[in-house]
């Protein structure tokens, strides 16, 4: 009966805890990641900026999610590497943040999930707008079925996720 009662009280003060959780993890992944990219920017421009994005971006998702034990990733409407292809689930999620674009809590294929959308800002333009031809010729050495390029600003680019747990049934 007791836990009967913890299991009725509780999801409501979970889910606020939970979405500002994911929130927090997300904004230090994002933080870092930028960090990253900005200083391969200011250092040898876009060129070099993909070069560490191509390295860079999966292992810091890692290290994130060690530091607070949960898995999380970003995943393209459109895919620059087949590494990132959609799973299905991940389609579903694509869908989902498209038809409500805020930070949000889904479950979906039991996992239990922190999502919000990534939006093309100024900075990404210069690799998922209308690349210079340089970094076009960059692009296309890396990743010869790069689909994520042609995007305006505001664009939904993606969606960044957090499975917080799994769904317990
Ligand atoms: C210097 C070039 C560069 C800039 C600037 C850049 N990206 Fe990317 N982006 C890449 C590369 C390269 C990849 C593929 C990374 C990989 O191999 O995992 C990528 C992949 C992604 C992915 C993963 C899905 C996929 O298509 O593989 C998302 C989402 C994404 N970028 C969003 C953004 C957003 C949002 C911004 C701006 C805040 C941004 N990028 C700025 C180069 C860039």
């Amino acid at each position: 009966m007791k836990k009967l009662a913890l299991l009725l009280l509780l999801p409501m003060a979970a889910t606020a805890g939970e979405l500002e959780q994911g929130q927090a993890i997300a904004a230090e992944f994002k933080g870092e990641l930028m960090q990253t990219l900005k200083s391969a920017i200011a250092n040898g421009g876009p060129v070099n900026g993909i070069s560490v994005c191509n390295s860079a971006a999966a292992p810091l998702a890692e290290t994130v999610g060690q530091r607070h034990g949960v898995t999380l990733g970003r995943v393209g409407t459109r895919t620059r590497s087949p590494a990132n292809e959609p799973q299905p689930w991940q389609v579903e999620l694509l869908a989902a943040v498209e038809q409500n674009p805020q930070p949000q809590l889904l479950e979906i294929d039991k996992r239990q999930l922190y999502a919000e959308p990534l939006l093309i800002q100024k900075p990404c333009l210069a690799c998922h707008g209308d690349p210079k031809p340089e970094v076009k010729a960059a692009l296309d050495q890396y990743y010869p079925h790069d689909q994520a390029t042609g995007y305006a600003l505001g664009d939904l680019r993606g969606v960044l996720w957090v499975e917080l747990g799994k769904v317990a049934q």
